[in-house]
C-alpha cells in the first residue's frame, strides 16, 4: 500500500483528520438527494486527484460505509498501484469486452468495506468507452450496491473524459493544488463543467504548506 494512503497508515495524523472533515462535509451536501456517486477531478495534471479519491474512499470505509473506488483514469491509471492490487482485469474489460461486473471487482483485504475497480488495460479510445450506455448502466448498478462510489479521473483541461463522467455522477469535487494552479485554469475547468450541467459540490485544496517548517498538510 502506497505511503500516500495516510488515512490507512496513520488514521490519527492531522492529514487524516482533514480527509474526515471532507467526508463529513460531503455528507452535508445534497439536500433532497444524497450525493452517493462522487467524481474527483482537477483542471490540470498532478493536482492530487488520485490521492484525494483514495484517502476519501478509505475514510468513508472506515466509518462503516460500503464504498467502491473506480479508476476511470484510463490514460494514467494509478489506483491499482496505490492499493497494490493487480490490474490485469478492470473497467476497460467490462466496457470493451463485456466482462461481468463481479469479475472486475476486487475486495480489499486490508480495508474492510472497501471494493476497488481498477482501470484494466489502457484502451485505445478511453473517451468513447466512458461516453457509453454501458458506463451509465455500471454507475447505476454501483449506486444501488454501495453507500458511496468514488471515481478517479483525468484532468478536465487535457481530455474530455472527466467532463463526460461529470454528467452521470451526483457531485464533482475539484482538486486544486495550492500555489501551483493558476486561477484561470480553475475557472476554465469550472466553466467546462457548468456547460454540461454538472454539479460541482466543492473544491479540495491539496499540497498546502501549513506550519513553520515546510510541512505538507492535506487540506480540504
Ligand atoms: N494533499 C496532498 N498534499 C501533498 N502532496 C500531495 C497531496 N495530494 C497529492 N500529493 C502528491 O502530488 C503528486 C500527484 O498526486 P496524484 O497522483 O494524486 O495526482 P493526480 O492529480 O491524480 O495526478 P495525475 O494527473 O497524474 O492523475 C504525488 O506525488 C502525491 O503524493
Ligand atoms: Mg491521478
Amino acid at each position: 500500500m502506497d505511503k500516500s494512503l495516510i488515512t490507512y497508515h496513520n488514521p490519527k495524523a492531522p492529514d487524516s483528520e482533514a480527509y474526515r472533515m471532507l467526508r463529513t462535509n460531503i455528507g452535508y451536501t445534497g439536500v433532497d438527494k444524497k450525493h452517493k456517486v462522487i467524481l474527483i477531478t482537477s483542471s490540470k495534471m498532478q493536482e492530487g486527484k488520485s490521492t484525494t479519491a483514495a484517502n476519501l474512499a478509505i475514510t468513508m470505509a472506515q466509518s462503516k460505509h460500503n464504498v467502491v473506488i473506480v479508476d476511470c483514469d484510463l490514460r494514467r491509471p494509478k489506483i491499482h498501484k496505490m492499493f497494490a492490487v493487480d490490474n490485469t482485469i478492470g473497467l476497460s474489460d467490462l466496457l470493451a469486452k463485456d466482462e461481468p461486473l463481479n469479475r472486475i471487482i476486487y475486495h480489499s483485504v486490508l480495508i474492510e468495506n472497501l471494493d476497488i475497480i481498477t482501470s484494466g488495460v489502457i484502451p485505445p479510445m478511453p473517451s468513447e468507452l466512458l461516453d457509453s450506455k454501458k458506463m451509465e448502466k455500471l454507475i447505476g448498478e454501483l449506486r444501488e450496491a454501495y453507500d458511496y462510489v468514488i471515481i478517479d479521473s483525468p484532468p478536465i483541461l487535457s481530455v474530455t473524459d472527466a467532463t463526460i463522467l461529470s454528467k452521470i455522477v451526483d457531485g464533482v469535487l475539484l482538486a486544486v493544488a495550492s500555489n501551483e494552479t493558476h486561477v484561470d485554469a480553475i475557472l476554465t475547468a469550472k466553466k467546462a463543467l457548468d456547460k454540461v450541467g454538472s454539479n460541482v459540490i466543492g473544491t479540495v485544496l491539496t499540497k498546502a504548506k501549513i506550519g513553520k517548517k515546510s510541512y505538507y498538510y492535506y487540506s480540504y
